[in-house]
């Protein structure tokens, strides 16, 4: 068979293997065949390109595969769970330069060989796209992956006229793209287009507060897509625009369903002033009286009821508590317990990673139970556990039409007989904001780390035989 038809049918296969992967990463029980799908796509994406013979040398590229190979693995394999929205930064920053890397090359190479028919057309707009997107991308990533780390201030930074700033560099940037199309003497215009969008991509990204960083990074995930279909275009090659694409618009939804599920839009995440603490904020409570329980308590409650309904959040994965509330799960089960576990959309820090983590420990994916499949179910349950989850049980979103939250759906925990709030002290959420749940009359605050309080509830319950 024909080299060129083996490589497109092999581009057809891993596009379908792509696609069919995204669809079953919807569900948690089909994610894992899902991953490895689409993993197997990428091979084949990979090999199938190696076959082309405009490739550089085979020497090369195995030295490359080899040291990314052995970066990408040593990165995965230590990334924390909480870290891992800084390691997409990372990998959604470079995506983006290796897009105008590649495009600014192309772009030189094409004018060397004096091809500059194909500038002038479709090929040399989607150059100056692939430049400009992938080129903001890595500095906005940088950016957003330095606020994650602490590296820079988690702080909104903004500035009189930082907005006339911002609309005049991009102007700049329309500008540099023309000339780029048009006038093919000088190669200044692409240095001056990509060091324009690496300023562009820093100011997009220094107004937003730290903690908004993963609505931003799934913003900026869809931005690498766009940007590596732009390059397709400019290399011809339907893999990488199908990829992209793909990327693109898989980006462009997660972020619309993570503003829907904490009832904000874009453009107030972009614009930034909300956020800006990062989960373990001083906020106190200021008027709040509580009531507490202690570990022997909660597991004489425990085994006095017949239903438990657990809402895990942020703490959750702080404390690394899952294994601890899967024990503690199973031991209230052999009591004949009923026990469901109730999962926010946006509980903690990335999509999915209330899901990642029970998965990780093992909790059957049949316990877990999304938001609006629940929430009429708290008004039959004895006790809603909530552990190290704040703002998606706040009540203020239902009742405080001034709170910052207003509007965005949490689950109805307090309909539940008893609600027992595991968490180590008073402190806010995400969104800075105290909770009026921890005054009702039937929520009980168990305070402690989540890992160590239900280690040892878990510990009581044995005892208690
Ligand atoms: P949060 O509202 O952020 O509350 C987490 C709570 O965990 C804190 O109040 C903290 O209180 C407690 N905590 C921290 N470390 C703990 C530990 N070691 N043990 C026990 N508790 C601990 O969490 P949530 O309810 O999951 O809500 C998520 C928030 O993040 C939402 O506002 C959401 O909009 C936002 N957000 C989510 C995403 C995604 S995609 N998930 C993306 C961006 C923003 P103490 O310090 O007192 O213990």
């Amino acid at each position: 068979m024909e080299a060129s038809l083996l490589i497109r049918i092999s581009y057809l296969i891993a596009a379908v293997l792509f696609i069919v992967g995204i669809k079953l990463l919807g569900k948690p029980s089909t994610a894992r065949t899902g991953n490895s799908l689409s993993a197997a796509a990428m091979l084949i994406a990979i090999a199938a390109t190696l076959l082309d013979q405009q490739v550089l040398s085979y020497t090369e590229i195995a030295v490359t595969i080899l040291i990314a190979s052995t970066l990408g693995v040593y990165a995965a394999r230590k990334v924390a769970m909480t870290a891992m929205p800084e390691m997409i930064a990372l990998l959604n920053g470079f995506g983006g330069l290796a897009s105008a890397l590649v495009s600014t090359s192309e772009y030189w190479r094409m004018t060397q060989e004096g091809n500059f028919e194909a500038i002038h057309s479709a090929i040399g707009i989607s150059m100056a796209l692939s430049i400009v997107i992938g080129a903001i991308t890595f500095s906005g990533s940088m950016i957003a992956f330095g606020k994650l780390r602490g590296v820079v201030s988690g702080k909104s930074v903004t500035f009189g006229g930082q907005h006339v700033l911002n609309a005049a560099l991009l102007c700049a940037a329309i500008a540099c793209s023309v000339l780029l199309v048009l006038q093919l003497q000088t190669h200044g215009w692409t240095i001056g287009l990509l060091a324009i969008a690496l300023v562009l991509g820093i100011l997009a990204v220094i107004p937003i507060g730290g903690a908004d960083m993963p609505v931003v990074i799934a913003l900026l995930n869809s931005y690498t897509g766009i940007a590596a279909a732009a390059t397709g275009f400019v290399l011809n090659n339907h893999m990488l625009i199908i990829t992209g694409a793909l990327v693109g618009t898989a980006g462009l939804i997660l972020t619309q369903i993570m503003c829907k599920a904490m009832n904000r839009s874009l453009i107030n995440v972009v614009l930034g002033g909300f956020g800006q603490t990062t989960g373990t904020a001083e906020t106190e409570a200021s008027d709040i009286v509580v009531k507490e329980i202690g570990v022997e308590e909660s597991a004489m409650l425990f085994d006095s009821v017949s239903s438990v309904i657990i809402v895990p959040g942020y703490g959750m994965a702080v404390a690394q508590a899952q294994h601890a509330v899967r024990e503690l799960s199973e031991l209230l089960e052999a009591r004949e317990i009923s026990v469901k576990f109730a999962i926010h959309p946006v509980a903690g820090r990335m999509p999915g990673h209330m899901n990642v983590l029970l998965a990780e420990a093992n909790i059957p994916y049949d316990k877990l139970a999304e938001m609006e499949r629940i929430n009429d179910e708290f008004a039959a349950t004895d006790i809603a556990l909530i552990i190290g989850a704040n703002d998606v049980v706040n009540p203020a979103a239902k009742t405080n039409a001034n709170s910052p939250i207003f509007g965005m759906p949490v689950l109805h925990v307090e309909n539940a007989q008893t609600i027992i709030v595991c968490k180590r002290g008073m402190s806010a959420g995400y969104a800075g904001i105290e909770n009026e749940l921890f005054g009702y009359p039937n929520c009980l605050m168990l305070f402690g780390d989540a890992k160590a309080t239900i280690t040892e509830v878990v510990g009581q319950l044995k005892e208690m035989g």
